[in-house]
């Protein structure tokens, strides 16, 4: 399992709210090399397996709508550690949670339409960079 690797999402209110490049400057910023980026949109049916962890969950609709209604940067991001420092970069889900100086706090709107997504786990990232990307659009 590759531990220096994490998938991420900058999510429809980013892209609609002119944050796309704030937010991946700032990715780069704090050392992680962006080795893939694709801007498109899911379709209803990718956004329900990529999230179909959660279909058993209220916010399900919410999510599938927010998530489908515009475009989203898909991104491969390559740090020591990746996962978690990526989740230390992004701040709690809920961006009232988020501490200072993560993109949550700097970007969300609220717990549903929070600005990024980032994987949980090495095994999760594996998994989500394959939904999005295959291996010759991946650089390194
Ligand atoms: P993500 O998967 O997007 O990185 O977010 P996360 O791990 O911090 O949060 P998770 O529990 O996996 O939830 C996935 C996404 O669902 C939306 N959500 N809405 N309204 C709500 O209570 C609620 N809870 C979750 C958010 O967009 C969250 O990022
Ligand atoms: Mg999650």
């Amino acid at each position: 399992m590759n531990q220096n690797r994490t998938f991420t999402m900058l999510k429809p209110d980013s892209i609609e709210q002119g944050n796309m490049l704030p937010i991946l400057n700032m990715i780069e910023s704090s050392g992680f090399k962006i080795i893939a980026l694709k801007y498109k949109r899911m379709s209803k049916d990718e956004a329900e397996k990529f999230y179909s962890i959660h279909s058993k969950k209220p916010f399900f609709n919410d999510l599938i709508n927010f998530i489908t209604r515009g475009p989203i940067i898909a991104a491969v991001l390559e740090k020591k550690n990746a996962v978690e420092a990526y989740r230390n970069l992004i701040g709690s889900t809920d961006p009232n949670e988020a501490k200072n100086g993560t993109i949550r706090k700097k970007f969300a709107r609220s717990k549903g339409e929070n600005a990024v997504h980032g994987s949980d786990s090495d095994e999760n990232a594996e998994i989500e960079i394959n939904f999005h990307f295959d291996n010759e659009e991946i650089f390194n």
